[in-house]
């Protein structure tokens, strides 16, 4: 039997940041957990703001249609948001929307199953912006979402210099969470009893 494919990604293309450290330990562990990790960065998809005209005259762009293949072909997805203003950034967004207008090549958002990370230098760890999340991905474009997320709080002490947690309890957390997102996408894509 093949392995669980779990894609993992972040909204933040930003140098050194916390969320796309958080994905990219995720991938980290889901490897571990003997599943099939892919790593994505949104700065290998880049998209201009979404607009309507630019949709009708052109078309939905490339990298989205890439992006949205990506995700069709997961068993599962852990997304990473950080906080902008108490909500998810424009990055995301961005290409959340572009994926959800491509059409007739399978369902990037009902088909695999969905677990939320976030992450922030401040105290609430962008939980904020993961309930945002949570009603666009839920709401709007009917994921199936674990309800534990990963949360990092303090993130700019939370990661060492090999990209782990410094504390023990956090990855025994994050573990939990891509366990649990393993299993039920394992479930739902037939893998297994
Ligand atoms: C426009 C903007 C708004 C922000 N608003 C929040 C906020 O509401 N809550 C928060 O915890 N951090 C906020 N921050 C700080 C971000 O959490 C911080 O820049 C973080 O490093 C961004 O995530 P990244 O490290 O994944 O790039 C904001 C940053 C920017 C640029």
């Amino acid at each position: 039997m093949r392995a669980t494919k779990i894609v993992t990604f972040a909204g933040s293309t930003r140098t050194g940041s916390y969320s796309a450290a958080l994905s990219a330990l995720a991938a980290k562990e889901i490897a571990l957990l003997e599943a099939e990790p892919v790593h994505l960065s949104l700065a290998d998809y880049a998209l201009p703001i979404y607009d309507g005209d630019c949709e009708t005259r052109e078309g939905v762009p490339e990298n989205a249609k890439r992006l949205h293949g990506q995700l069709v072909a997961a068993d599962g997805v852990f997304v990473v948001t950080p906080e902008y203003n108490a909500g998810f950034p424009p990055l995301l967004k961005n290409a959340i929307d572009w994926v959800s207008r491509v059409r007739g090549q399978g369902d990037a958002f009902g088909g695999p199953a969905w677990a939320i990370g976030c992450t922030s230098p401040g105290a609430l760890g962008g939980y904020r912006a993961s309930q945002m999340l949570r009603q666009s991905l839920a709401l709007g474009l009917n994921c199936l979402i674990l309800g534990e997320q990963a949360m990092v709080a303090n993130a700019s002490q939370a990661f060492d210099e090999a990209g782990n947690f410094k504390d023990d309890k956090q990855t025994a957390r994050l573990r939990g969470v891509l366990k649990k997102l393993i299993e039920l996408s394992a479930l739902r894509a037939g893998l297994r009893a």
